[in-house]
């Protein structure tokens, strides 16, 4: 593989996305003065914007019409109700939900573990042993290859699951962007094996959630191999790009401004999106690169959350009856899309010192729809007014309070995080970084300034909404990240000596050495809260127990407890499987496998060394969504 030339982002929002690149050369090394290249020409955009919306408009057989503000505009266009017309956005935060198929999978892998165990304490033939030098860490219950994934129980073969919705208009989304990235690429000269991609992800997705966009992208027509498509956290990538465009908080007292990539500054960043609120927080070491301090949280209060209460409350509120709404949606979608395009319009200017009321006009398609009650209804609540929908400054206050309150209990949990104690006194206040679009909100800044006074700087970069997306490109081009914290607690099933008294008798069983062992421990390989430098790999040693075990298969674990004991503890899950094949001349003490771990690069990475040679194990990684 050639090395790459350029770097691409794709910034993939719930509300907007879009593309960046960069050429990789020595005049952009310097990533204060680099050159990032983007598109602002979208088809039907009201206003040049570096991302386009997240939107498809699907026609018969859900083939993809248009796509983008070309998407909202035919909608908008289409006489309400079109038959065979479905209009499809804000699709991304379903790929959080558990897709039917890894749910689908896991059960499937889960009755594989259990009918290999049984088979494995009969016979006694699958087992798998720590070496003597690694205390702690007994056997590993193991799979032979053929037991794994390819049949069930039955015999039957595992069906992969088709992708859900969400997933396939992800997909759709995803190759659309790709295209026109590569449009505009290679007009400049450069082949499409010239790039390397990097597509960002919500700071709060796991593991699994990862897998998921990595498969979307894959059927997008991204590249699949490892370095051409790499994921950044949405968060980090903002910090990547607000540390370049040089941003400086004021000094503390009479002391100068130090700007974000000094050693020592602790960094929030909070990326208010459409879909999500993600925060994440860093100190800067020595160096000046990027120690992740702060446990990643967030959660789904994005500016389209706003929207969400604004039909369920303020319209349900005027037209009497949540079932309208719903039937409206339905009946007019377009004309019903067009009221929601008025809101978002006065949600932007929104401000805590908004004083008039603001009328958002009802559509001729709606207003057909309304009876003699709800016009009634109307003119009681908005003294008189029955041809829009007005909204009192008080009341949108309560939408935005609907959202804010929580994304400040976040920022107060991180900053509870990042509060070193033995940081000196007059060592400067941490800075929280708002980025993202909802950061633009005149309300979400007041409060921000207002909740932080006298405890953070906070920081508006001039444009929070594409801080992301230009991030990605610098993430791409030379990570700034110098080590993450472990969001989860990480080990692999394994079988250590039985603990009489302590171990359930249930999962003791006796290898042909004779020694009584307990299956399915929790081998710990990290431990939540860990901060592990991004160059830094975890292993640790295991062997196995019979001498005609030709394949090792760990499977990999996460949960949130700090010291499980069992893979079965409440809270476990396992996310992975890793398969090692075993060199079968060896002798059996010199069949040890070392497992490594890494968590540098957004994603976990996994490879097996065998020690008595030094060479490289082939590895096959399963994550339980079909990696
Ligand atoms: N002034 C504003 N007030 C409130 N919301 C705003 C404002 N400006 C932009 N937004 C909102 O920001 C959102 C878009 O922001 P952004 O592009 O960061 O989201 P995204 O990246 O698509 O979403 P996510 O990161 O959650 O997946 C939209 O929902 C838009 O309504
Ligand atoms: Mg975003």
């Amino acid at each position: 593989m050639s090395e790459p030339l350029i770097v691409c982002g794709v910034d993939l929002g719930t509300h907007a996305t879009g593309f960046a690149w960069a050429v990789i050369d020595e005049e952009n090394e310097d990533a204060e003065r680099r050159r990032i290249h983007f598109f602002t020409q979208w088809p039907g955009q009201p206003v040049s914007a570096v991302k386009n919306l997240s939107a498809l408009l699907l026609g018969e057989g859900d083939k993809v019409l248009a796509w983008g503000y070309e998407a909202r505009r035919r909608a908008l266009s289409l006489l309400s109700g079109s038959a065979g017309h479905r209009y499809c956005a804000a699709f991304k935060m379903d790929l959080m939900e558990t897709s039917p198929r890894a749910t689908d999978v896991q059960r499937r892998m889960g009755r594989h573990k259990e009918a290999a165990s049984s088979r494995a304490s009969r016979t006694g033939d699958l087992e798998i042993t720590a070496s003597a030098s690694q205390e702690g860490h007994g056997d590993t219950d193991a799979l032979d290859e053929e037991g794994g994934e390819s049949t069930d129980d039955d015999g039957e073969p595992c069906l992969v699951e088709p992708p859900s919705e969400a997933e396939r208009l992800t997909i759709e989304l995803l190759s659309r962007v790709r295209e026109a990235a590569l449009a505009q690429i290679t007009s400049s000269g450069y082949l499409e094996e010239d790039i390397r991609w990097c597509i960002t992800v919500p700071a709060i997705f796991n593991d699994q959630n990862k897998q998921t966009v990595r498969r979307c992208a894959a059927a997008a027509g991204f590249p699949n191999e490892d370095g051409r498509l790499i994921l950044a956290l949405e968060p980090e990538a903002a910090v990547h790009h607000a540390r370049v465009r040089g941003a400086k908080p004021p000094g503390e007292g009479d002391q100068p401004p130090m700007d974000l990539s000094a050693p020592g500054r602790r960094i929030l960043v909070v990326d208010s999106g459409g879909g999500t609120v993600d925060l994440a927080a860093y100190v800067n070491d020595e160096a000046g690169r990027m120690v992740e301090i702060g446990l990643v949280n967030g959660g789904r209060h994005g500016s389209n959350e706003l929207n969400h209460r604004f039909e369920d409350r303020l319209l349900a509120d005027r037209f009497g009856k949540p079932e309208l709404v719903k039937q409206l949606r339905e009946e007019v979608p377009e004309a019903m899309l067009d009221l929601v395009e008025a809101w978002e319009r006065h949600k932007l200017s929104f401000g805590a010192d908004t004083t008039d009321p603001v009328p958002l006009p009802i559509p001729t398609a709606v207003d057909r729809k309304l009876g003699a009650a709800v016009r009634k209804r109307l003119a009681r609540k908005q003294r008189g007014v029955t041809d829009s929908i007005l909204i009192t400054p008080k009341e949108m206050q309560d939408v935005f309070d609907t959202v804010v309150p929580d994304v400040l209990d976040l920022i107060d949990e991180q900053l509870a995080e990042v509060a070193v104690p033995s940081l000196p006194p007059d060592s400067p206040m941490p800075v929280v970084l708002m980025v993202g679009g909802f950061s633009n909100s005149p309300y979400l800044q007041h409060a921000f300034k207002q909740h932080l006074k006298g405890r953070a700087h906070v920081l508006v970069p001039p444009d929070p909404s594409s801080a992301v997306l230009y991030g990605a490109v610098h993430f791409a081009y030379s990570p700034q990240t110098r080590a993450r914290r472990a969001r989860y607690t990480y080990g692999v099933n394994s079988s250590t000596r039985f603990e009489p008294d302590v171990d359930p008798e249930e999962l003791r069983f006796v290898a042909s050495d004779g020694v009584a062992r307990c299956r399915k421990r929790f081998a710990k390989l990290v431990t939540i809260g860990d901060v592990v430098d991004t160059e830094q790999e975890i292993s640790d040693v295991f062997l196995p127990v019979e001498g005609d075990t030709t394949r090792l298969i760990f499977d990999l674990y996460t949960t949130t407890q700090e010291n499980p004991r069992y893979v079965t503890d409440p809270g476990c899950e396992r996310i992975g499987t890793v398969s090692v094949a075993l060199n079968m001349r060896d002798a059996l003490d010199d069949r040890q496998v070392r497992l490594y771990l890494r968590f540098g690069e957004t994603e976990i990475k996994v490879r097996a060394v065998v020690p008595k040679t030094g060479e490289e194990a082939a590895t096959t990684v399963h994550f339980a969504s079909d990696y």
